[in-house]
């Protein structure tokens, strides 16, 4: 069950906008905000509302609507229609999904889906791409920020959550959701490193989530007993991930710890596009142990679409749904 702050609910039936949206549900809440499901009183069209506080982040709230609405246009990145102040709060209007990739993950609906891994994570490369042209880099990727249209096969995808967005193409600050952060900016001390192949490190981390609903590690730095094993020896991945080989291939490269050597969201989205599967084959699951833990992601998919009764009591959800952002030292 999510928890919302306290104060969640004390806008719930209430309208703002001089009346013209009414509050009916809450949807999500982040490190800085609270999301409404909002109706639009006259013409009953739905939106999503985020409701962030105004005291001390006026200057957070300015960069994330202005670069936002930089990129809104991009058919993958949510839209962003305006912003509302009513007393210490601003409220943000978007357009409504039906829920983010996280809890998408989590019901394995990617598990052997080829075809829709490919799709998603394209349309996500595609909006990430279109920020960076635009001189846009998201430095908060992960599933809880990239929302979905529809909780099926047939979802499109749209990159949301643009609150610690930047302009700077160098990062000096630790910034962003600390298992899905690059470990150069993980370093204490750091130099300033590149917000381009830090976003391309979290696109890593979110396609190994989409195969294998787990996270690789929680913080790549040496004392994260996971990160440092896969820094000792790579093929590590084949015991975390159900991956193939030319999936392993494609996430070696991009966990790279050389940031300059990670490929371009340009050559992610090549092998991705000719990637023959993402998965390993049923005899090679048998082989390497994956039998069991592919049962599970296989029942945990066919229980999410119904075809399967839910289990009597509730199953254990293993990944990580609460992770936390920060934002340190200089902004940029
Ligand atoms: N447009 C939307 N439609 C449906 N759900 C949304 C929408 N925007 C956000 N959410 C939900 O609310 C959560 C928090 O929103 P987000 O913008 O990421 O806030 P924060 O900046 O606090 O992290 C998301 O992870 C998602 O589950
Ligand atoms: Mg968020």
């Amino acid at each position: 069950m999510p928890s919302y702050p306290a104060s969640a609910s004390q806008f719930l039936g209430q309208t703002i906008d001089s009346g013209a949206l009414r509050i009916e549900a809450i949807l999500g809440a982040g490190a800085f905000g609270v999301v409404y499901r909002a109706i639009d009183i006259q013409t009953g069209a739905l939106y999503a509302v985020k409701r962030v506080e105004k005291e001390g982040n006026e200057y957070y709230q300015a960069r994330e609507r202005q670069l936002h609405s930089h990129v809104s246009s991009h058919p993958h990145v949510l839209t962003f229609h305006r912003e509302i102040h009513e007393g210490r709060y601003a409220f943000y209007v978007y357009d409504l999904c039906a829920g983010d990739l996280h809890s998408v993950i989590k019901e394995a609906m990617f598990f052997r889906e080829d075809e829709l891994i490919k799709r998603v994570f394209i349309q996500i490369i595609d909006a990430l791409e279109y920020c960076h042209k635009h001189g846009v880099y998201h430095r908060d990727l992960k599933p809880e920020n990239i929302l979905v249209s529809a909780l099926g096969g047939d979802m499109d995808v749209f990159v949301a959550d643009f609150g610690l967005a930047t302009t700077s193409k160098m990062t000096a600050s630790a910034c962003g959701t600390p298992c899905f952060m690059s470990p150069e900016s993980l370093v204490a001390h750091h130099h300033s490193y590149s917000s381009v192949q830090g976003d391309v490190w979290a696109l890593g981390c979110i396609l190994a989530e989409m195969i294998g609903n787990v996270r690789p590690w929680s913080l790549a730095t040496p004392e994260d007993s996971d990160y440092s094993h896969y820094l000792m020896d790579r093929t590590v991945l084949f015991e975390k991930l159900p991956v193939s080989h030319t999936a392993y291939l494609l996430l070696r490269k991009i966990f790279s710890t050389k940031p300059e050597l990670r490929p371009s969201l340009a050559a992610i989205r090549t092998e991705v596009l000719a990637m023959d599967t993402f998965f390993v084959t049923e005899s090679e699951a048998g082989n390497c142990g994956w039998g069991d833990r592919m049962e599970k992601q296989k029942l945990r998919k066919l229980r999410a679409r119904g075809v399967v009764a839910p289990p009597s009591r509730h199953s254990s959800d293993t990944s990580s749904s609460g992770s936390y952002r920060f934002e340190t030292c200089s902004l940029g």
